[in-house]
């Protein structure tokens, strides 16, 4: 729903510091995608954090601090390994650590004895965070729509007098990269913004990946990033001309150099896989709005490094995940 004739509730620094304090919930941008913020401490106001994104209670959150010297509030030992990925704060990766378990509500961690934790890099959010402490922030969508990556998709979910920290369109447009560590490494919860080859150059060691069916990760085991219509996969050209032409099919999420006779949502060059990903969730949230009911999803690029997650994140959003 859209509310063309009423102004973004847009709240100041020093507001939003005011509402978290205050016991409430701010929408914060980070470089990712925006998240829902309350204070860490705060066990009432991170409940209306599920209550607000109708999130499962089984589902973790990740805190974001606003630098290292925080993670030792919130883990019981900084493992060795772990200076390694420093360079990568702040910025597009959370890791899974044994949580301290006094400092971090078992509310936030959904019972887990471990904690997901970052650095955003977005400056306001990490002025806002040395203003209040720790914040727990899940994506700013309601769960199973596509995350927010402008201040309007939040209002879309939250409505208009939702408060929201505007910090301009989210530069990676993607959540963070998520791994956890285990005795013989560390394993990829979720691929994100921060690449997998980027990841295993630092460590020298490649990232497990969890077979099996239960997930480490409760969020993966959820239907995520789902438009209203119903995305069919094409993995070639020749499988995208011959689906185009059966009934029912009414465009085509794909990229520049994409052909075909139906309408074409575009994510840029397919050579361009960062455009892709700060494009993905707005284009989803488009074909929400155009009612489609069948669209054809051009699969055909390179799956390596940030073109691994967008095939990740368009197999989920897909018919096929469901
Ligand atoms: O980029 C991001 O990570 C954004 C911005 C706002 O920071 N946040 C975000 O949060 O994507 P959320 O809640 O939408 O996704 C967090 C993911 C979920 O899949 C959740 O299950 C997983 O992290 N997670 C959180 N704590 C965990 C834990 N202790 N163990 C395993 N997985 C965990
Ligand atoms: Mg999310």
């Amino acid at each position: 729903m859209k509310f063309f004739n009423r102004p973004l509730m847009k709240v100041t620094l020093k507001q939003a510091v005011q509402i978290l304090k205050n016991g409430g919930v701010v929408a914060i941008p980070t470089e990712t995608v925006y998240g829902l913020a309350a204070r860490l401490c705060d066990v009432p106001a991170i409940k209306k954090i599920f209550v607000l994104k109708k999130r499962p209670a089984d589902n973790p959150l990740i805190v974001h601090i606003a630098n290292l010297q925080d993670l030792a509030l919130l883990t019981k030992e900084i493992p060795a390994t772990f200076k390694k990925l420093k360079k990568f704060w702040p910025g597009p990766l959370t890791v899974v650590l044994p949580a301290r378990l006094k400092s971090v509500p078992s509310l936030a961690r959904a019972g887990l004895k471990t904690v997901a934790i970052r650095v955003p890099a977005h400056p306001l959010t990490r002025d806002l965070i040395r203003k209040t402490g720790p914040l727990v922030a899940p994506s700013a969508n309601v769960s199973g729509r596509p995350s927010a990556t402008t201040a309007f998709h939040v209002e879309e979910d939250f409505g208009p007098d939702f408060p929201i920290l505007d910090g301009g369109p989210c530069r990676a447009g993607v959540e963070s990269t998520v791994i956890l560590l285990k005795k013989n490494g560390w394993s990829l919860l979720r691929s994100g913004a921060l690449t997998e080859e980027e990841l295993t150059d630092v460590l020298g060691l490649p990232l497990r990946h969890k077979k099996g069916k239960r997930p480490i990760s409760p969020g993966q085991k959820y239907r995520h990033y789902a438009p209203h219509c119903r995305l069919v996969l094409c993995h070639t050209a020749q499988e995208l001309k011959r689906l185009s032409k059966k009934e029912g099919c009414n465009a085509v999420l794909g990229f520049d150099e994409t052909v075909s006779v139906l309408p074409l949502l575009s994510l840029g060059s397919r050579l361009d896989p960062q455009k892709n990903l700060r494009l993905l969730y707005a284009t989803l949230r488009v074909l929400d709005e155009r009612k489609d009911r069948l669209v054809l999803v051009d699969m055909d690029f390179a799956k390596q490094g940030l073109g691994a997650t967008l095939a990740e994140r368009l197999t989920k959003a897909s018919a096929e995940a469901r």
